[in-house]
C-alpha cells in the first residue's frame, strides 16, 4: 500500500502563486518515493492552471465539489469539472465545511459517492471537536459521520479511490498534533468501521491523519498502526517543508 501524502491548501494562493509553489515543489522533489503517492488539493482558480505545471507523480485535487452533473446550483463545481480541469482527486466533508457552511453528513456522504461515480478518487475527512470529545467521546461522532459519509457508496471504488482522513478539530491549525494514543484509538476505530461496511476492501483503504503535521512530527505519526498517510494544511503551503514531509523517514519501517 503506498503512503498517500496529501496538501490542502485551503483557500490560500492564486493560480501564478500555485505554479510558483509547485515549481519549488518540482525541484525538492523531482519525483516521490516509490512507497508515496503525492496530491495537492487547490483552490478551484487554480486547478487547470497547477495541473498543467505540476510534475510527474503529482497529482492534483479540488477542496470540495458539489453532487450533480450539472444545473441550476450557483456558485457550486461538479465533479466533471474538476477532472476537466485537470483534477483526479476531490475532498468531502472538511471540517471547515462541516462548521462553516453547515455540511451534513448526509450531505457529505452524497457528495462522496457522486463523485466516485464520476470517476474521482476521494477523500472523506472525519474527525471531532474538543466539545464533543469531553461530552460524548469519541466513538459516536466517528461512528455517525462514517456511516453518513459512506453511505452509497458503491465497494468497488474500494480499497483504491477513497481514503478517509482523521482530523480531529481540535488539531487543526493549533500547532497540537493529536498523540500516540489518540491517533491509534481513533485509526482503529475507523478500521473497523471501514471493514465492517466493506470487508476486506475495508482493510486496504487509506486512513490518513491531520492536524498539525510537520515535518519534524510526520515521520513518527506515519509509523503508527493504520496511519497510512498524512493530510497537511499550514506546512504544506511552503515547498520545503511539504517536501520534507512527502520523504519523511518513517522510524523502524525502513521506508
Ligand atoms: P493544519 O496542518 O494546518 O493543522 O491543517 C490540517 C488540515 O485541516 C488539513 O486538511
Amino acid at each position: 500500500m503506498q503512503l498517500l501524502i496529501a496538501a490542502n491548501w485551503k483557500m490560500y494562493k492564486t493560480g501564478e502563486e500555485a505554479v510558483s509553489t509547485l515549481a519549488d515543489l518540482g525541484r525538492l522533489l523531482p519525483s516521490p518515493p516509490g512507497d508515496r503517492q503525492v496530491v495537492v488539493f487547490v483552490p478551484f482558480t487554480a486547478l487547470a492552471q497547477a495541473a498543467r505545471a505540476a510534475g510527474p507523480g503529482l497529482a492534483l485535487g479540488a477542496q470540495n465539489c458539489y453532487p450533480a452533473e450539472e444545473g441550476a446550483f450557483t456558485g457550486e463545481i461538479s465533479p466533471a469539472m474538476i477532472r476537466a480541469a485537470g483534477g483526479t482527486w476531490v475532498l468531502a466533508g472538511h471540517s471547515e465545511r462541516r462548521s462553516l457552511f453547515r455540511e451534513s453528513d448526509d450531505f457529505v456522504g452524497r457528495k462522496t459517492a457522486f463523485a466516485l461515480r464520476a470517476g474521482l478518487q476521494v477523500i472523506l475527512c472525519v474527525g471531532e471537536t474538543l466539545e464533543e470529545r469531553d461530552s460524548g467521546g469519541l466513538r459516536p461522532v466517528l461512528e455517525r459521520q462514517m456511516r453518513g459519509g459512506l453511505d452509497g457508496v458503491d465497494p468497488a471504488f474500494l480499497p483504491s479511490s477513497l481514503a478517509v482522513a482523521y482530523e480531529p478539530v481540535w488539531a487543526i491549525g493549533s500547532g497540537r498534533v493529536a498523540g500516540r494514543e489518540e491517533i491509534l484509538e481513533a485509526h482503529g476505530l475507523i478500521r473497523s468501521l471501514l471493514e465492517n461496511r466493506f470487508g476486506a476492501a475495508g482493510r486496504g483503504a487509506r486512513i490518513l491523519y491531520g492536524g498539525s503535521v510537520k515535518p519534524d512530527n510526520a515521520g513518527s505519526v506515519l509509523g503508527l498502526d493504520n496511519v497510512n498517510g498524512v493530510l497537511v494544511g499550514g506546512a504544506s503551503l511552503r515547498a520545503e517543508s511539504f517536501s520534507a514531509i512527502a520523504r519523511a523517514p518513517v522510524p523502524g519501517t525502513g521506508r
